[in-house]
């Protein structure tokens, strides 16, 4: 079943009931001031920051769902209703809502009156702005009131939803014209202010929550809705809201334009204030005269368009499968830019008060976003391994507004040091830019401390390389990408933190997982070093890095797959030897990848173990037989019920991992397979079953074990977006970035006759034609760039700013 349908003509999805299993958002702006907007116009804004700079007010599993947002009530006699259905949930005579790249258009009708509410945040701005349209669809002239509702957040959103006792009496406001501001603690040490403000006179304003709602009421029945009249009230403390009134009258077949916005400023220490106790606002000002007309919105509005045709334009393919097109050249880089924006921090199911920016999460997302703005995915890089510690070790987590990492987390991830080698070898291959490495960066955000990123990556390989255990495998710390195989933990108080308590390095747990990682970040860093001419330095890493893959294929064996790792007494994990976990995916995924085992048969192996054991119709699990009681000895993955999360859910992230290395033993058609299984356009008419969002990927896949098989959780967030978007564009349609140029590699169903692809890449433009007649699954039997033949696969770098052909035989 479906809810709606792909318009990738206007690269939209198009939802067609308001009552969809879960809200289904989109995520408006890409670069400080970003909002989250529901299908019903639920969600909120921030500035930077979800949880220190929190602009309006979400409450995370309210009841109804989805409650607050951006809200326009329209009072047409005594019907009152939202263009988005919520909060009134008012019966539609029409509703569609438009999710489109960096902006939402709803749309609802209701009793011969059309409204049209489009909201995005405009490039380059801090601020939202939702531009109402209304329309008399009826043959009688409409009397009608419309009242915004925005609810303030008071910035720190913690202190927000827990600090009553003092937060109850900090509310400010200041009422002037057509705009409220709302100015909490700026009398104070906040050098920011927000504002609601909308290009028409008023007819009335609240600022007072409990004026607007009245007591014992509810967004979905405000009381100044009922009697037809804004009180002006102006909050002192408790809740400071916006609604403006605006009475409208429209002839037949009128129409009447109302341009909102709520807007973020941040003024100079000196330049605080008008008058005493007077805010300064004339850059508010300023903001509101650049949104003022239709025609300033139309321009804002194309602008965005414009912003992402060029970024999209980096990498597309025409390869005669509508689906694979629109994940491809929509939907998956419009998630990459997502979840390089927010990593883990902000959505409908990450509060946006817990995890900052993840040093791993990060890491990834950055393998998906690389090319579609290099400069910016290099400056986070530069702020990410400012992090790491000077052993090489690295905070889990930091916090975007203040780029310092987290304590309360810590460290002892023992996989996050490799990724910075990930992220930065990709940045490389994707820009040839080697001077970042020369770049000086903090270690443990200590100038003091500073040396070149090169120093960082050496000190990343050498972490793991010095912690080694007694199989000579990598120690796992508090966790490796499985935040849930908790080895070190032993936990027994409830409600503990799996992934803080314990020692953080315990001297005799090891990780297959962070092996496999060693030999494919090891290679590359190895790379690195090629091309620094650091010969003696490429020939130890390379060294060290045979040495590990014995150590897989040896103790890290497990007969027809790769073990998972060795708990805290020595004994395996991920094993036959095992009564419950007996094998997982991630090793299988990783080791592959990293070509342990190609050579003699133990990757196909342990590949057809994949499939025969972990494999479902909504895709691969991560482990079998699920925990189905708590393991001591391996902490919270023993904590999900069967089928859930870490405990043998579908866990998405690493579904690609096995695509790609299906790639990598050339099996083309199981690769698109898996590939298939969890892609949102495939699966979008299981809607009803799935239940998020049917344009871009979830977290986590409910598991053949689980009560609810096939219904996905923690929409939008995930490290899927950058790894599927690698396996797609890298290891299946094989355009792979290499440090010395594009290698063209695919390795794709055998049924496909080939496809084109555009790929902008250090400033030329590939024209790419891939010819599979022979209908093989992987090999390359000749490339031409404008008609001349190639060596090899790697492309002569074309010079910037020119465009070649590219033709690719199968064979
Ligand atoms: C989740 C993991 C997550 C970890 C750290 C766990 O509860 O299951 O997916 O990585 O928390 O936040
Ligand atoms: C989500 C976390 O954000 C990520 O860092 C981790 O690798 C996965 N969960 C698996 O536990």
């Amino acid at each position: 079943m479906q809810y709606g349908h792909f318009d990738d003509a206007n690269r939209e999805y198009v939802i067609t009931t308001p009552k969809t299993p879960l809200p289904w958002i989109n995520y408006l702006g890409s670069e400080a001031f970003f909002s989250l907007c529901s299908n019903t116009a639920g969600g909120y804004s921030f500035y930077r920051d979800a949880k220190l700079r929190r602009i309006t007010r979400y409450r995370y599993n309210d009841t109804p769902t989805d409650s607050n947002g951006r809200y326009f009530y329209i009072k047409d006699g005594e019907t009152v209703w939202n263009p988005g259905w919520q909060p009134t949930r008012t019966p539609l005579d029409f509703y569609e809502c438009r999710h489109g790249m960096g902006y939402t258009v709803i749309s609802g009708a209701k009793n011969g009156v059309s409204a049209r509410q489009q909201i995005f945040v405009p490039v380059g701005d801090s601020c939202e702005i939702d531009r109402l349209i209304l329309k008399n669809e009826s043959g009688a002239t409409k009397t009608l009131q419309v009242y915004s509702y925005v609810e303030f957040c008071l910035w720190n959103a913690v202190d927000d939803s827990t600090n009553f006792q003092r937060n109850f009496s900090t509310g400010e406001v200041e009422a002037e014209g057509s705009a409220i501001y709302h100015k909490t603690e700026y009398r104070e040490r906040r050098d920011h202010y927000a504002f609601w403000a909308v290009n028409a006179p008023l007819d009335g304003f609240d600022t007072s929550r409990d004026a607007f709602l009245g007591a014992y009421r509810s967004n979905a029945s405000p009381e100044v809705v009922e009697q037809g009249h804004c009180t002006n009230s102006v909050a002192h403390g408790w809740a400071p809201v916006g609604v403006h009134q605006i009475n409208v009258t429209l002839a037949p077949g009128e129409s009447r334009s109302l341009i909102f916005v709520l807007g973020y400023i941040e003024n100079p220490a000196q330049e605080k204030w008008a008058a005493p106790g007077v805010i300064n606002k004339a850059k508010a000002k300023a903001m509101m005269a650049r949104y003022a007309t239709d025609a300033q919105v139309d321009g804002a509005l194309e602008s965005l368009k414009a912003h992402w045709t060029n970024l999209l334009s980096t990498y597309s393919v025409k390869s005669g499968d509508e689906k694979l097109d629109r994940m491809v050249n929509i939907w998956n880089q419009y998630q990459c830019m997502v979840t390089f924006n927010m990593s883990r921090s902000a959505s409908y199911y990450e509060s946006g008060t817990g995890r900052g920016m993840g040093f791993r999460d990060s890491c990834q997302d950055l393998l998906g976003f690389v090319h579609l703005i290099p400069a910016r995915a290099r400056e986070r890089i530069l702020d990410i391994a400012a992090t790491q510690f000077p052993d090489g070790s690295a905070y889990h987590q930091y916090q975007p507004l203040t780029k310092k990492g987290n304590l309360d987390i810590g460290s002892g991830f023992n996989d996050d040091p490799l990724w910075l080698i990930a992220a930065v070898s990709a940045y490389l291959r994707e820009t040839g830019d080697f001077s970042i490495l020369d770049e000086q960066v903090d270690f443990d955000n200590d100038p003091a401390l500073a040396r070149p990123l090169m120093e960082h990556l050496r000190r990343s390989f050498n972490y793991t390389l010095t912690h080694l255990g007694p199989h000579g495998l990598p120690l796992i710390g508090r966790a490796d990408w499985n935040d849930c195989l908790n080895l070190n933990c032993f936990s027994e108080t409830p409600g503990e933190s799996f992934q803080t308590t314990g020692p953080s390095e315990g001297p005799v747990a090891e990780s297959v997982f962070i092996a496999g990682m060693f030999v494919k970040y090891g290679r590359e860093y190895a790379d690195i070093c090629d091309h620094l001419g650091l010969d003696d330095e490429a020939a130890q890493v390379r060294a060290a890095v045979v040495q590990m893959e014995q150590a897989i294929l040896g103790p890290g064996w497990d007969g027809a797959w790769f073990r998972r790792a060795y708990d805290a007494a020595g004994n395996p994990v991920g094993s036959s030897e095992c009564e419950e976990g007996q094998i997982y995916i991630e090793p299988q995924g990783m080791c592959v990848m990293a070509g342990v085992g190609v050579e003699d048969g133990q990757a196909v192996r342990a590949l057809q173990s994949v499939a025969e054991r972990l494999d479902t119709k909504y895709g691969i699990v991560l482990l079998q037989p699920a925990y189905t009681r708590y393991h001591l000895e391996l902490g919270e993955i023993s904590s999900y019920p069967p089928g859930y999360k870490e405990n043998a859910g579908i866990f998405c992230h690493n579904n690609p991992w096995v695509s790609c290395a299906e790639t990598v033993v050339g099996h083309g058609d199981r690769a698109f397979e898996i590939y298939k299984k969890t892609c949102p356009a495939y699966i979008e008419n299981i809607s009803e079953i799935h239940r998020t969002e049917p344009y871009v990927y979830s977290q986590m896949v409910a598991g053949i074990d689980a009560a609810t098989f096939g219904e996905a959780k923690n929409s939008w967030l995930t490290g899927t977006a950058a790894w599927t978007f690698v396996d797609v564009s890298q290891y299946i349609l094989g355009v792979q970035p290499t440090l010395d140029g594009l290698r063209i590699d695919p390795c794709i169903p055998h049924a496909m006759d080939g496809f084109t692809l555009r790929r902008v890449y250090r400033g030329a433009t590939y024209e790419i034609t891939v010819d599979n007649a022979a209908h093989v699954e992987k090999g390359v039997a000749a490339v031409t760039v404008n008609g001349q033949a190639v060596a090899g696969q790697v492309l002569p770098l074309a010079p910037a700013g020119t465009t070649v052909q590219v033709a690719v035989t199968m064979g």
